[in-house]
């Protein structure tokens, strides 16, 4: 029997249909209004959830050859994330499962971004360590069980994903900036300019991105606007190199300090070309198993929330009538 889920915790729309590990449709549909203001805007992603929501979810049962009436259980993210959004996501679950008296599984997005490595093909099995970048969060996780995990170290500031949009933005580039950020700098010299690799002499596994954010203001404001357009290239693959550095340069310590059977990806930087081959690069030379989860899995979608919801407990009706969504709260799904 299968089991529908629903993600709207920012811009995304998303709703897919799983049997078990494996993913029988996954719709994601992306609101392209936030690019003109160079980020999301709350109100305006939770007014476009509330038209794509019920047509994504009818996509979604339509490609799986599934209807409602199918469906064993219904997950969707709670938090954390936009509040107006998750309500949207949060409330259509609820309208789709209390009719039918389904269960409600509840998930945490972060546990999301973690358990697609959960998913059919080649599900990777705890105990491993996960690398988690994405526009909201940077944290090393340590991954002991399927029901969440333990933040071994996170970023003090930006996430990684949040200045790599920035850096784009600064260069010109649309949002979200990460895929033409990647584009660009395919073409530069990522030694042309100098941009430091922070926390690389901090014992610890904690990141920090906003010191490479203020180092590329800098840079573009003695080049000038001409000068930066000009240098765009060498800029973005510099600012790359310096973002994927510091997240192995960190993975590596954390390979030292404790031994780990298999290495993993989770949240949207992950879809980055030079970081999964860096990440493969350094487990190759531990001979450690890197499991490398597809790029459409990286970055939001309903697949990995239908993922972590196999291992969550679900809320039977009408418990969950009362269930809120939350927009921040612990890590690890605790
Ligand atoms: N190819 C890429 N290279 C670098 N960054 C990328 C790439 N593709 C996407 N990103 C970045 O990933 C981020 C989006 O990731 P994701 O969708 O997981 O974030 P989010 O859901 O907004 O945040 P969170 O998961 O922390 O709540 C954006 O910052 C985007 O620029
Ligand atoms: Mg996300």
């Amino acid at each position: 029997m299968p089991l529908l889920a629903i993600e709207t915790s920012c811009d995304d729309t998303c709703a897919a249909v799983l049997d078990g590990p494996t993913v029988l449709s996954n719709v994601i549909s992306s609101q392209a209004d936030h690019e003109r203001y160079g980020g999301v805007v709350p109100e305006v992603a939770s007014r476009h959830h509330l038209e794509l929501a019920i047509p994504v979810v009818e996509a979604a049962l339509s490609d799986a050859g599934a209807g409602f009436d199918d469906l064993e259980a219904v997950a969707v993210t709670a938090g954390p994330g936009l509040i107006g959004a998750l309500l949207v996501g949060l409330s259509t679950a609820k309208a789709i499962a209390a009719p039918r008296r389904l269960p409600l599984i509840p998930v945490d997005h972060l546990r999301g971004h973690v358990a697609a490595n959960f998913l059919e093909p080649e599900p990777l099995e705890p105990p491993f360590l996960c690398l988690v970048a994405s526009g909201g969060h940077t944290f090393l996780a340590a991954v002991r069980d399927h029901g969440g995990f333990e933040v071994l170290g996170e970023t003090l500031d930006d996430a990684a994903g949040e200045a790599i949009d920035k850096a784009a933005r600064m260069l010109g580039l649309g949002f979200p900036g990460g895929p033409e950020l990647e584009r660009l700098a395919a073409d530069g010299d990522p030694d042309a300019f100098t941009f430091p690799v922070a926390m690389s002499r901090d014992p610890g596994l904690d990141f920090s991105f906003s010191g490479l954010k203020t180092a590329l203001v800098y840079i573009c404001r003695d080049l000038g606007e001409a000068g930066t357009a000009e240098r765009a290239a060498d800029l973005a693959a510099g600012f790359q190199a310096a973002v994927v550095g510091q997240l192995t340069t960190k993975l590596r310590r954390a390979l030292d300090q404790e031994p780990w059977p298999a290495v993993a990806l989770g949240g949207g930087v992950a879809a980055n070309g030079p970081l999964r081959r860096a990440v493969a690069q350094l487990c190759a030379e531990r001979s450690l198993p890197f499991k490398e989860v597809s790029r459409e899995l990286c970055t939001d979608n309903a697949a990995m929330i239908g993922s972590a919801a196999r291992f969550t407990e679900p809320i039977a009706y009408p418990d969950y009538l009362r269930f809120d969504a939350f927009a921040t709260g612990p890590r690890g799904g605790g």
